[in-house]
């Protein structure tokens, strides 16, 4: 049964992702204590956008990481009930490894979120229908911030590029559904709600661990009761995880790379090849249609397309290679047991990420490629920037080990997915030393590109919290200490 979801309850970015409200700025905060929290907390919270209808012309929403939490006086029994990843934070120890934030994309070069900078509490992202409405409403929060006593750990300018990221290829095309916070489209499958937002069945009909508070810890019942009848406060219920990642993106190299490796035998370069190279490893072409539908060329009447799996169309990944980054992203039907079966599909929906990214950079970033996807920059001349663009990648997920992380390591940066021997993600996929190969199928014999530079390197991040308007509201009024231990340990999964 479908659970009926408490959308004035729930922070609107887990329903919509704005894309009406093309210019965004992220805001990450540190809170130097419970008053100073409490005293910008109390401005935001009216102001936080909730999953009911919306027509404004801006909208803004609010996190926290545990960190944060603890500083607005959240005791560490309570913050111990969230799952341990968000507990530990995105550089907590082996965590940098295990998701592939190594060598260039270690923390001890990150910009903001590192252990030894500015601590990453809070987060503010603000999102508005032009660049004017967007400056006023973060002049407006940053007077207030400064006003409560609180320092700016750093403010992330989002680039408009229309629906593309700066590689030049349309993005934001594939969403999970999620039943009860949009309609499903033709083909698509509605996800349980408590994959995305706690205190409702999950994939597994469960309820996915969040904090709950003795009753007593909540006497003027600002928090919704547990479904599971506990009695406690549920301080998770209507909230999710939020994953921020500034991942910067070499666009110069990713074309100069596609370019050499797909010059004919006269040494001139092939921009058809070029391209075509590039869609392989995206699995999509820049227009934005899916290889598996189109394998040989462009067509930008199926931008949007996103009806389709692999299996019984492509097992061997000769239109979409295996390791492209959709396939691996979210492998649809491929999956074992029984590839191209319901089974398989049930498997691939418990790695869902709802995703929330806007691209950054300069002016001229997204402009690698044009209308008929030539490269506009001659590879080896003027190339676009290679620093400073890229994605502030945001996803929200209700488990950060299962859906994100599971996703980040178990796929993006595994160099034997799928059957592959040396390939981590090609476009995203952190090299270290291994993983350099893109293996493209193909017949009589299938061709492997070898040395793939790093095009994306981590530049930032932190797990946060997207909290309900009740769990705010309770945070608000927390008195430091008011709480020493969670009621119950809920299903953890
Ligand atoms: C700068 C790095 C990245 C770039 C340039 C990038 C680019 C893209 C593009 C162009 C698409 C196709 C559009 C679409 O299907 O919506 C896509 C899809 C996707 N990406 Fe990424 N991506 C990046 C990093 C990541 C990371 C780090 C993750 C997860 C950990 C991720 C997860 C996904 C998912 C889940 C899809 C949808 C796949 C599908 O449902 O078919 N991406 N990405």
């Amino acid at each position: 049964m479908t659970a009926r979801l408490d959308l004035g309850n729930i922070q609107g970015l887990l329903a919509r992702g704005y894309r009406g409200l093309r210019y965004a700025r992220f805001t990450v905060f540190a809170i130097p204590g419970p008053a100073a929290g409490h005293a910008a907390l109390s401005w935001l919270l009216p102001r936080v956008t909730t999953a009911k209808a919306f027509t404004a012309d801006s909208a803004l929403h609010l996190a926290f990481s545990a960190a944060g939490l603890r500083r607005l006086g959240l005791p560490d029994g309570v913050i111990a009930g969230f799952s341990a990843e968000f507990g530990e934070g995105m550089t907590g120890p082996d965590r940098s490894r295990f998701l592939g934030d190594v060598e260039s994309s270690s923390p001890r070069f990150w910009e903001w979120g590192a252990p030894q900078g500015a601590p990453a509490d809070g987060l503010v992202l603000l999102y508005a229908a032009t660049p004017e409405v967007l400056d006023r409403r973060q002049a407006e929060l940053a007077g207030r911030l400064a006003g409560a006593g609180i320092r700016e750990a750093t403010v992330l300018d989002t680039l408009e590029l229309g629906n593309n990221e700066p590689f030049g290829f349309h993005d934001g095309i594939s969403q999970p559904v999620i039943q009860g916070l949009a309609k499903a489209g033709r083909g698509a499958r509605a996800l349980a709600a408590g994959e995305f937002v706690l205190g409702y069945p999950n994939g597994y009909g469960q309820l996915t661990g969040r904090p709950l508070l003795p009753a007593s810890a909540d006497p003027r019942h600002l928090l919704p009761r547990d479904p599971a009848g506990s009695g406690a406060a549920d301080l998770g219920r209507d909230g999710c995880y939020l994953v921020l990642r500034q991942l910067e993106q070499d666009v110069g190299a990713f074309w100069e790379y596609a370019a050499e490796a797909t010059r004919r035998p006269d040494g001139s370069y092939d921009p058809r090849a070029r391209t075509a190279l590039a869609a392989k490893m995206v699995g999509r072409w820049p227009s934005g249609a899916p290889l598996i539908k189109s394998p040989d060329a462009d067509d930008p009447r199926l931008g949007d397309d996103n009806d389709f799996g692999y299996h019984h169309t492509d097992p061997g990944g000769l239109a979409c290679p295996l390791g492209a980054h959709i396939r691996r992203m979210n492998p649809r039907d491929s999956l074992d047991p029984n590839p191209g079966s319901e089974q398989s599909l049930a498997v691939n929906d418990l790695h869902r990420l709802l995703r929330r990214g806007r691209a950054y950079g300069p002016g001229n970033a997204g402009t690698a490629v044009d209308d008929d996807h030539a490269i506009r920059v001659a590879p080896g001349n003027s190339a676009p920037p290679h620093r400073g663009t890229g994605l502030h990648f945001v996803c929200l997920v209700a488990s950060l080990t299962r859906q994100f992380e599971f996703v980040q390591h178990t796929w993006l940066s595994n160099p034997n997915f799928n059957g592959l021997y040396d390939d981590t993600d090609p476009l995203a996929g952190s090299r270290d030393g291994r993983g350099a190969t893109f293996t493209v199928p193909a017949r009589p014999v299938r061709r492997r590109y070898r040395g793939l530079p790093q095009f994306v390197r981590t530049r930032g991040g932190a797990y946060f919290f997207l909290p309900s308007i009740s769990a705010l509201r309770y945070l608000e009024q927390l008195p430091a200490g008011a709480v020493s231990a969670p009621a119950a340990a809920a299903t953890m999964r």
